[in-house]
């Protein structure tokens, strides 16, 4: 098997034992790391790491050992991204314009702008300039050093063009040493064809797009935008019901527009992930205690829609856990960088650079159900890597965060960039 070691390690950052899916409340202020340390692939997995001189005789026998010269950089794990919209037609900077002018995402969306415009775009874009559309998104954000996507359909809202969306973000996950998970969201808006409608749609998004998304194996998980002008919680439970039926758990867009009882909505059904909650009260804090749900908070979609970022710091001292990501979309955060969403949740939510590194690695992954396999450097999971360049601390990368900081991005054991 191809083997590769990483010598001449700064610090390597990040380090996790075997079994540890999620870091809660205080544990979030914990990144246990190794000085001057060697790292060694075998495959596509972290094989051992330790301190000092890497050990005699690696490249003994038939195999060589490729060798990479960290420079005393940083060796951390990828950055997790479990909430993106990045199969997407076109753009949508001319509400851009809008925005600036003063009008609010609901405005935007009232005026039939809006998801509802990227849908109108989509559908009449072939898969193939889809594929390649989002193909260039997806390599842009790996060589940003995100090693895990999620990512989300929602702008077909209609069958056809739904299974469109899923079809595409199958072949990235083909295409790509980039972990993908995919998410279903035909309740991200009612389709045009259904205009005042809005029960029939959501019976149509039960029996006929999950059975056919479900008929082809297309998603791993189902999502709806349970907010104050899109879906109700009772809507949400009636989906996610349905959705149960195919095994799939649910990641829930909740409480960013209101306080919209998202929150609770998922929780009672066992999602995975509850996102963006950029208006919480105590009330949610409450309802996600004791629970396996991961409060996941998308900082870059505060940023460019003006909204009030997420209440991370009132959450994690309540003892929970919280990942954040990019929600990478062309209406309301269109940039995957997961550097800047580090960046925005020391700045603008105030953690720590330690809790916001754990929420854009291993807690993220826990969000898409892959932190067994990613979000840490330990042995066995998969050798999804940065090398950085050499940094004074890990508070450097949040701190000064347009200042290039990666030597390399190894995903799959490979050098990706
Ligand atoms: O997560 N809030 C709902 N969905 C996306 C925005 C999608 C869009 O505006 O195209 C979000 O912010
Ligand atoms: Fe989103």
């Amino acid at each position: 098997m191809k083997k590769t070691l990483i010598k001449n390690i700064g610090k390597i950052i990040g380090i996790v034992p075997e079994g540890k899916l999620r870091k809660e409340g205080a544990e979030m202020e914990e990144v246990e790391t190794l000085e001057d340390a060697w790292l060694l692939i075998e495959g596509e997995k972290i094989h051992s790491f330790g301190s000092g001189e890497p050990p005699a005789g690696l490249s003994s026998g038939e195999h060589t050992v490729r060798t990479i010269d960290a420079g005393g950089g940083y060796v951390m794990p990828a950055f997790c991204d479990s909430h993106t919209h990045i199969v997407y037609a076109g753009s949508r900077y001319g509400e851009f314009r809008d925005k600036i002018n003063g009008l609010s995402y609901e405005q935007i969306a009232e005026r039939g702008g809006g998801i509802l415009n990227s849908a109108d775009l989509l559908r009449e874009t072939p898969e193939e300039e889809l594929f390649r559309q989002s193909l260039e998104r997806a390599v842009e954000v790996m060589h940003k050093g995100t090693g895990a996507l999620e990512i989300k359909s929602g702008y077909g809202l209609d069958t056809e063009n739904e299974l469109k969306m899923l079809r595409v973000i199958r072949r990235l996950k083909a295409a790509l040493p980039v972990e993908i998970r995919a998410t279903f969201l035909g309740a991200h808006a009612v389709g045009r064809a259904y205009t005042g409608r809005q029960g029939e749609y959501v019976d149509m998004v039960c029996h006929e797009m999950l059975p056919a998304v479900a008929a082809e194996g297309l998603a791993d998980f189902v999502d709806v935008f349970c907010d104050r002008g899109f879906f109700t919680p009772e809507e949400t439970l009636q989906i996610l019901d349905a959705a149960q039926m195919y095994g799939l758990r649910g990641k829930i867009h909740a409480n960013e527009l209101a306080v919209s009882g998202g929150v609770q909505a998922g929780v009672s059904r066992n999602a995975l992930s509850v996102d963006h909650l950029e208006q919480t009260a105590q009330a949610e804090i409450d309802a996600l205690k004791g629970t396996e749900t991961m409060p996941t908070m998308l900082p870059g979609a505060s940023f460019f829609s003006r909204l009030p970022y997420g209440q991370a710091k009132n959450f994690i001292r309540s003892g929970l856990a919280v990942a954040l990501a990019s929600d990478y979309n062309p209406g309301s955060s269109p940039s995957g960088d997961m550097r800047f969403v580090m960046a925005l949740g020391c700045i603008q939510m105030r953690l720590t650079p330690e809790e916001a590194f754990n929420a854009c690695t291993l807690n993220s992954a826990y969000a898409m159900g892959i932190s067994r396999t990613v979000g840490s450097v330990t042995a066995g999971k998969l050798a999804n890597l940065i090398v950085t360049v050499p940094l004074p601390d890990l508070a450097f990368i949040p701190y000064s965060h347009h200042t290039p900081f990666i030597s390399r991005v190894i995903l799959k054991g490979d050098i990706q960039s």
